[in-house]
C-alpha cells in the first residue's frame, strides 16, 4: 500500500500528514525538486507516525515512486492573492510536460491523482502525457466539501448527512448544483422547512458565495490553502486504495463536454470506473456547459 506525492509545498505536505494522520497507506514517499525540503518534510511527518499509525515515511528521488499504488502530483505554483486558478495555466503546464512523463516512466501502473491547479486542464494534459496511466484530478471534492460544511452549518447537522455536489470547473465557474442537496435525506428546502428554520434566497446565495470564493478568502488571510485539499487528497487516495466505488465529485476527461471537469465518479482500484449525471435543473445544465466552455478555452493550445 504505497502512496507517492510529488511536490512537498503546503498542499503536498499536508496531504502527506493527513495520509500519516488517518494510516491511509503503509508507506508514503515524498519528493520534491527542492530534496531537501521534501526530506525535512518527511522527517517531521515521520514523527507522527508511532503516535498514529505507523506509516513508513520518507522522501527521494523520482525513482523513489517506484511500486506506487498512487501517485498523488501537486507540484507547481499557486495562486497568490488576486490570482484566478486559471492564471496558473501556463506556468504549471511547462512544469507537467517535465515532470508526468518521469512520474509515468517511475510509477507504472499507479493511479495518478492531480492537485496542481488549475487542476482540471492539467488533469487533461496529464492523461495525454501519461496514456498508460490512470489519471484523475482532485477537482471539486473540496468545493463539494465546503458547500455541505456550510449546508450543515445552517441546517445544524452533521456535515457527513449533508450530501450535494459542486459541478463543472475546480474554479470561478463551478456550479452549485442546489437540486442534488440533501440533509438527513430530504431534499434541503424540505428539510429547512421541516425543522422551521428560516431560508431565504439571500441565505442561499451567502452559502453559494461563501463556497466559491472561499479559497480566495483564504489565500487573502494567509496565503495558500492546505487542510482541506489535504484532507480531499487523502480521502480520495483512500478509496481508491481500498477499491471502495465511493462516488466522489473528481475532475477525469468527459467526451460529452470536450474537457476534463467534475461530476460524481465512482472511484475505485483502477480510478474513475464510472459517471453518475445527476438529474439537474435547466439552469444547472446551462452553468455545467457554460463551465464547460470557461475550461476547453483554458485547455485549448496546451497540447500533450
Ligand atoms: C483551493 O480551492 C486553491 O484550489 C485551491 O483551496
Amino acid at each position: 500500500m504505497k502512496v507517492s506525492i510529488v511536490g512537498s509545498g503546503l498542499v503536498g505536505a499536508t496531504a502527506a500528514y493527513a495520509l500519516t494522520l488517518r494510516g491511509s497507506c503503509s508507506e508514503l514517499v515524498l519528493t520534491d525538486k527542492d530534496e531537501k525540503r521534501a526530506q525535512a518534510e518527511a522527517q517531521d511527518i515521520a514523527h507522527a507516525s508511532p503516535v498514529s499509525h505507523g506509516t513508513r515515511v520518507s522522501s527521494g528521488p523520482t525513482e523513489a515512486l517506484q511500486g506506487s499504488r498512487v501517485v498523488i502530483v501537486a507540484a507547481g505554483a499557486n495562486q497568490k492573492p488576486g490570482e484566478s486558478r486559471l492564471d496558473l495555466t501556463g506556468k504549471n503546464a511547462a512544469i507537467f510536460r517535465e515532470l508526468i512523463p518521469q512520474v509515468a516512466a517511475c510509477a507504472p501502473g499507479s493511479v495518478l491523482l492531480i492537485a496542481t491547479n488549475p487542476v482540471d486542464a492539467l488533469t487533461d494534459l496529464a492523461t495525454r502525457l501519461a496514456p498508460d496511466h490512470a489519471v484523475l484530478g482532485s477537482g471539486t471534492v473540496l468545493d463539494s466539501a465546503r458547500f455541505r460544511h456550510l449546508i450543515a452549518r445552517h441546517a445544524g447537522v452533521d456535515p457527513t448527512h449533508v450530501h450535494g455536489y459542486v459541478l463543472g470547473e475546480h474554479g470561478d465557474s463551478e456550479v452549485l448544483a442546489w437540486s442534488t442537496v440533501t440533509v438527513a435525506g430530504l431534499p434541503v428546502d424540505e428539510f429547512m422547512a421541516a425543522r422551521g428554520l428560516p431560508w431565504t434566497p439571500e441565505m442561499r446565495a451567502e452559502i453559494e458565495t461563501g463556497t466559491r470564493d472561499a479559497a480566495a478568502h483564504i489565500i487573502d488571510g494567509k496565503r495558500a490553502t492546505y487542510y482541506g485539499i489535504g484532507a480531499s487528497l487523502a480521502r480520495i487516495t483512500e478509496r481508491i486504495l481500498g477499491d471502495r466505488r465511493a462516488v466522489l465529485t473528481v475532475s477525469a476527461p468527459t467526451p460529452e463536454f470536450g474537457v476534463s471537469l467534475s461530476l460524481p465518479r465512482i472511484v475505485s482500484a483502477g480510478g474513475v470506473q464510472g459517471t453518475v449525471m445527476p438529474r439537474l435543473t435547466s439552469e444547472e445544465q446551462r452553468a455545467l456547459e457554460a463551465s464547460a466552455r470557461v475550461l476547453r478555452e483554458a485547455s485549448a493550445g496546451l497540447e500533450g
